[in-house]
């Protein structure tokens, strides 16, 4: 975690609400594979990593409460009595969100004033948004007592995402950023939402992100299609979700279905049976299989479920061009954000070199290497 934004959040609280604030971390997270399966009942492979956000919460006497994003130098004054979504895009509605779920559960939330900053770029895939209403779940949690569990507090921040962000979201961000463990990445059943932890160490091997810093302005929408589609070849096959179909059950709707759709619900049959593998290959040391699996949960997104972009393709063609790399996917809901990229450790400066160097000459803008390591979730901070 970062000292210096915690530091930073505490001093502009105590300047700005002359209090001592309670400080929370919540942490971003990364995906090594499993992508658009949570919503689906199936596997995701998530870590919670060193970089969040902070947020400062304390109670507040003056009637009213304030939301201040120092990275957005962003302001914001509320009323708890009547809490509605502001404009769609804005993020307060991630604080508003995460209220009024406390407040559909009848547990009584009073006047707070909050501050927070962060250090993931929104729209890199790495869930600055189930970061942030975290840090706003959990901090509620102490600050009034609510007597709320993590699993609670999980499933609040995901319905403020659905109900006041509008992106009907699985729940992997929001799991992986509460239960993170620090070396460990979370194989996640989302169907049952409990997690079995495996020690990331891949020896002279890591994973290195890189992020294209574009967000296609559909994705949200998109994203809701996605999940859309999911369930209504689930409902025509009559299961809860898509994990519990097999190739097999789905051949037999082949002529119900746009050979479009077909495509995206094999994805995700394959996409969680993709992740089961790599728990073992993982379990086994074998970086080959699990590259390879990376690969193809890309190859996947890209041509089956439809949800990459030019910028992230180039990045992970580029990969695919060393041989010290691995496996190279996009990661997260797609449309922009993140590749997540299994390298060599010794190969790692040539290759974050000559790919921001070819980036920048096709698309004329930069990317951004991000060493991450794996932590521990949402947490207060001393
Ligand atoms: C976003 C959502 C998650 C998940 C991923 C795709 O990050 O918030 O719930 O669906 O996309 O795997």
């Amino acid at each position: 975690m970062n000292q210096l934004l915690a530091k930073e959040v505490q001093q502009k609280y105590i300047e700005t609400f002359k209090v001592e604030p309670l400080l929370i971390f919540s942490p971003g997270r990364i995906n090594i594979i499993g992508e658009h399966t949570d919503y689906n009942g199936g596997f995701v492979f998530p870590a919670a990593v060193n970089k969040g956000i902070v947020a400062g919460l304390a109670k507040s006497t003056s009637g009213n409460c304030t939301a201040i994003a120092l990275d957005l130098v962003s302001t914001v004054k509320f009323d708890l009595d009547n809490l509605k979504p502001s404009k769609e895009g804005s993020w307060e509605n991630y604080v508003f969100g995460v209220i009024a779920e406390i407040q559909n559960r009848n547990k009584v939330v009073g006047n707070f004033n909050i501050v927070c900053k962060g250090d993931i770029p929104g729209g890199a895939g790495m869930s600055s948004s189930a970061a942030l209403e975290n840090s706003v779940v959990f901090g509620l949690n102490k600050l009034f007592d609510l007597g709320l569990t993590k699993k609670e507090m999980i499933l609040i921040s995901q319905k403020a995402e659905h109900n006041y962000v509008g992106v009907k979201c699985g729940i992997m961000d929001q799991y992986a950023s509460m239960f993170g463990i620090e070396n460990n990445a979370l194989l996640l059943d989302c169907r049952t939402i409990e997690s079995v932890p495996y020690k990331i160490n891949f020896k002279e091997y890591q994973l290195l992100l890189i992020n294209t810093n574009v967000k296609h302005s559909l994705s949200d929408s998109a994203y809701n299609d996605r999940r859309s589609v999911c369930e209504n070849i689930a409902a025509l096959l009559n299961v809860e979700t898509l994990r519990d179909a097999t190739e097999n059950d789905l051949e037999k709707i082949i002529d119900k279905v746009t050979p479009e759709n077909y495509q995206k619900a094999l994805y995700v049959i394959q996409e969680i049976a993709r992740t089961q593998k790599a728990a073992k290959a993982i379990q086994q040391n074998d970086l080959e299989t699990l590259g390879a699996l990376i690969y193809a949960s890309h190859n996947g997104l890209q041509h089956q479920f439809k949800v990459s972009c030019n910028e992230l393709d180039f990045l992970v063609n580029q990969a695919k061009k060393n041989k010290h790399v691995l496996g190279a996917r996009m990661m997260g809901g797609g449309f922009g954000g993140c590749t997540i990229n299994l390298i060599k450790r010794t190969a790692i400066e040539s290759f974050a070199n000559a790919t921001s160097k070819a980036y920048e000459n096709k698309f004329n803008k930069a990317c951004s290497v991000y060493f991450i390591e794996l932590s521990d979730g949402t947490r207060l901070i001393d």
